[in-house]
């Protein structure tokens, strides 16, 4: 089983509040597991954090512009956190709700 998270750490996560959270779960209608005994409080997993994500995104009022940010990770030196930082932005953007795709072009695939 993977780690769980509770609604104050997904609100975190989505920089919102915790009623806003609840929310998103009633109107997305994405499943979230719940405690199975006690205060049977809600657990999610990381891919429902993702999950909503993206749902909020598609449910947010659509701007005219089409955004489209490529990012790319550079530093001849090696050793200084480039797969690193790629890794986290992989991790960031999604939550900020952009469609996100990493390419790992080093022969190290360290990413990969
Ligand atoms: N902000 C940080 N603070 C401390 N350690 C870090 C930080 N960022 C990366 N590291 C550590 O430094 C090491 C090198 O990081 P990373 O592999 O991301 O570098 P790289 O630039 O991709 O290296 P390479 O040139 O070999 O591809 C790893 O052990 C990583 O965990
Ligand atoms: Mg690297």
């Amino acid at each position: 089983m993977g780690r769980k998270l509770k609604v104050q750490a997904v609100a975190h996560l989505l920089e919102t509040t915790v009623d806003s959270v609840r929310r998103y779960i009633e109107e997305s209608g994405i499943e979230v597991e719940r405690q199975e005994t006690g205060p049977r409080t809600r657990q999610f997993s990381f891919d429902n954090v993702f999950d909503l994500a993206s749902w909020r995104q598609s449910h947010r009022p659509k701007t005219k512009i089409k955004k489209r940010v490529i990012s790319t990770i550079y530093a001849p030196k090696g050793g200084v956190g480039k797969t690193t930082i790629a890794a986290n932005l992989a991790c960031l953007f999604p939550l900020m709700g952009i469609k996100t795709l990493v390419i790992d072009l080093d022969f190290q695939a360290n990413l990969t």
